[in-house]
């Protein structure tokens, strides 16, 4: 199956698909300097967990690459105080999804507390380290995508929300990456997605890539999921992950939570697919996961076409925490782990 590339990185040059632009226009953009990334980051030009991790890295590397050529990093000192602002800048653009925060302590440990004893050795580990990261989560995605597909079962109805699939990994994705891997071993499915406000990755990226892949699919909107379960015969859901905790509480995009407690109602499996390091091993339970809490006008309009008063109050959360009872089983690249969850 051929796949959209959400990040090409060649010759050192790196690239991104502009995502807010999808799926009207397809446009890869240059990421060639730190605020460029960051500002991607931010405003979702890149964006899902494990593309925003390996888009980090890989910026890393590219930023400190144009300060060696203008001269900026002489020597070993120069180096590892730039990256050290470089990881301190991306660490600031997004902070639920942990993938980010993976990538940068994977930098901080592999190369900051190394010794080197020239910039370019140094330079060059930072590049092996960041293409590691890159190349780790296409595998990952991988492996994901083959435990996921012994779940699908040839006529599945399956719900999905957001955008879990290669628009949002390095790879082929998590929750969509099992469908993909279950479509190309020959299992008939059928896909709902909602459209999921306020940014509609749904809508927009998921419903594009399942026509790329040309994946039977239908499109709802996200108070539709009640309906959808009592009117049809959904089997499973499937969704992506942001952050799990221990005890398998899972922040994912906002309405995650809401169609998992229709799940358990109407007695339908809820699958979670991440790759393991979106197990954040430090926290317990997900009340101790932040949750970004984004702009009013992302709320205000829809798409950029003015959909309420100006002044008004909003409340806008990227991610809400669905409780670890509430999912039938978490699938990672490890394999199938089923509730009551202890990751150690
Ligand atoms: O705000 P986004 O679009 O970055 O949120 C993405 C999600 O919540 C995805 O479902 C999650 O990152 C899993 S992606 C494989």
């Amino acid at each position: 199956m051929i796949y959209i590339e959400s990040i090409k990185f060649n010759k050192d040059q790196l690239y991104i698909i502009d995502q807010t632009l999808l799926p009207l226009e397809k446009k890869y953009i240059s990421i060639d300097n730190i605020e460029i990334a960051c500002e991607a980051i931010i405003n979702l030009r890149i964006r899902g967990a494990p593309a925003i991790g390996v888009m980090a890295a890989l910026s890393a590397y590219v930023e400190i690459q144009r300060l060696f050529r203008i001269n900026r990093i002489s020597n070993i000192a120069d180096f590892k105080e730039n990256l050290q602002i470089i990881l301190n800048k991306l660490g600031k653009t997004r902070p639920t999804a942990v993938n980010l925060f993976y990538a940068i302590d994977r930098i901080s440990r592999e190369v900051l507390e190394n010794h080197y004893l020239t910039v370019e050795e140094a330079i060059n580990h930072l590049k092996k380290v960041a293409i590691s990261i890159y190349e780790e989560d296409k595998e990952l995605c991988n492996r994901i995508g083959e435990n996921g597909a012994k779940l699908i079962f040839d006529g599945a109805n399956i719900l999905t929300h957001c955008n879990t699939g290669s628009l949002a990994t390095a790879g082929r994705g998590t929750a969509l990456g099992a469908i993909y891997t279950a479509v190309e071993k020959g299992i008939k499915i059928h896909v709902y997605n909602t459209e999921t406000r306020p940014l509609l990755q749904g809508a927009r990226l998921t419903s594009f890539e399942l026509a790329y892949a040309n994946i039977p699919n239908t499109l709802i909107t996200d108070n539709m999921v009640a309906s959808l379960f009592a009117n049809k015969k959904i089997d499973m859901v499937m969704v992506g992950a942001d952050r799990i905790a221990k005890n398998g509480d899972t922040a994912n995009k906002i309405g995650t939570y809401s169609i998992a407690i229709l799940a358990n109602y109407f007695n339908i499996p809820f699958y979670v697919l991440a790759p393991y390091t979106t197990i954040d091993k430090s926290i317990k339970t997900g009340s101790e996961i932040v949750i970004e809490q984004r702009k009013k006008e992302e709320v205000l309009r829809f798409l950029n076409c003015k959909s309420a008063p100006e002044n008004i109050d909003v409340y806008n959360p990227a991610f809400d925490v669905t409780p670890s009872h509430l999912i039938t089983a978490i699938i990672t690249e490890e394999g199938i782990f089923r509730y009551p969850y202890n990751f150690e």
